[in-house]
């Protein structure tokens, strides 16, 4: 049999090799999952309405993000705890990034230490996304070391006041696995009683009482940093956000796996480029699976997208080597899709290009 061709091929191979609890809590959202599949239909439901003519005959992904020149705009988000995927975990995708040229967004949640994947591939573009939980002195200490350790911009998640209901966790009583951890925070907040419940692993990451007031105290623990916040799903809270001194909204809805219902990130797009304009980087993600995506998502105003669960599938299939795959995977894509549009570079993907 052939290798993977496609992320689809990548995601039936995963589940074949992650054990069922692990592939439900990757592949599952919020109760009755719809927004995991809207955010699908959205990319589904747009067209494309490509050039002819225009010599395409030499073809360029690059972008510059927020100052950092990359050879294509696929970002891996940040997700958690990927040792449960593979031994080698967040240092193994480090690795997989590196070799693709894929900026690599670090997870609080990460099941190793900051510090320790920033030297698994050392010089290779790379943020840290920060989860405000507990106290300020404990996400202030996670952002000195964030800055020590070379990283570039802080992602602020918000969408996290409490966990999501994953319905497929609670029904399969979903734990760690033996010597999974978050190596970066302290699980001591965690109570007696839910520590072995299937919500536990999240109490390091929630917290019900973060607020707007709060990105000035963590814009200035980012050391200068630029800030992103992400899980922003409408306009009034984008112009928020640029307003308070953010760098980049991270349109954004966890992947389906908060709200159900939620609006799928595609549609809430558009009106989020538009009022944001130039003055922030616009940063996408969920559902994106194809170049095809990518394209429709940079057109309708994106600078960059990002992916959640393929990453799992790259590093359950092939460790460091998957991640590279999946992402040289989806960047042939694009290729395709920009060579059939008229496209030679990612500024010539505008919006109408997409219907
Ligand atoms: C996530 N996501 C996430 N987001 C975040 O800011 N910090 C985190 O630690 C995690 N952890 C996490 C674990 C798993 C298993 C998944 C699937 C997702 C959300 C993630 O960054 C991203 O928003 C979505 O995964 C994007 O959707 P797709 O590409 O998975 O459809």
């Amino acid at each position: 049999m052939s290798g993977p061709i496609s992320l689809r091929d990548f995601e039936e191979s995963a589940a074949t090799v992650l054990p069922a609890g692990v592939n439900d809590w990757v592949a599952g959202g919020a109760e009755d999952e719809q927004t995991v599949a809207g955010n699908r239909a959205a990319f589904s439901r747009r067209v494309i309405r490509g050039r002819v003519l225009a010599d395409v005959s030499a073809r360029n992904q690059t972008v510059t993000l927020l100052g950092t020149r990359l050879a294509h705009p696929i970002v891996i988000a940040p997700t958690a705890l990927h040792q449960i995927a593979h031994p080698d975990g967040e240092l193994a995708t480090a690795r997989g990034a590196a070799a693709s040229g894929a900026l690599y967004a670090v997870s609080t949640a990460a099941s190793a230490r900051l510090e320790d994947v920033a030297a698994a591939a050392p010089g290779a573009p790379r943020w840290f996304q920060l989860y405000h939980a507990g106290t300020q002195a404990r996400s202030e200490s996670l952002l000195r070391r964030a800055v020590a350790a070379g990283y570039s911009a802080i992602v602020l998640t918000v969408d996290v006041p409490i966990l999501g209901r994953r319905e497929r966790d609670l029904r399969n009583r979903f734990v760690l696995p033996e010597g999974v951890r978050m190596a970066n925070v302290d699980e001591g907040g965690v109570a007696a009683d839910e520590r072995d419940s299937a919500r536990s692993w999240a109490n390091p990451i929630a917290d019900t009482a973060l607020r707007w007031d709060d990105l000035g105290w963590i814009r200035a623990a980012a050391g200068g940093l630029p800030l992103l916040v992400k899980g922003v799903v409408r306009a009034d809270d984008a112009e928020r956000a640029v307003a308070a001194g953010c760098a980049g909204i991270w349109v954004s809805n966890h992947g389906g796996r908060q709200q159900d219902g939620a609006i799928a990130s595609l549609d809430a797009l558009p009106e989020i480029a538009d009022v944001v304009g130039d003055r922030a980087a616009i940063v996408v993600d969920g559902g994106v699976r194809r170049g095809t995506d990518v394209l429709k998502a940079i057109a309708l105003g994106a600078n960059a997208v990002a992916l959640g669960r393929p990453i799992f599938w790259g590093l359950a299939v092939g460790g460091a080597l998957g991640v590279q795959q999946v992402i040289e995977t989806l960047r042939r894509e694009l290729d395709a899709a920009m060579a059939l549009a008229g496209c030679s570079r990612i500024v010539d993907i505008d919006r109408s290009l997409v219907r």
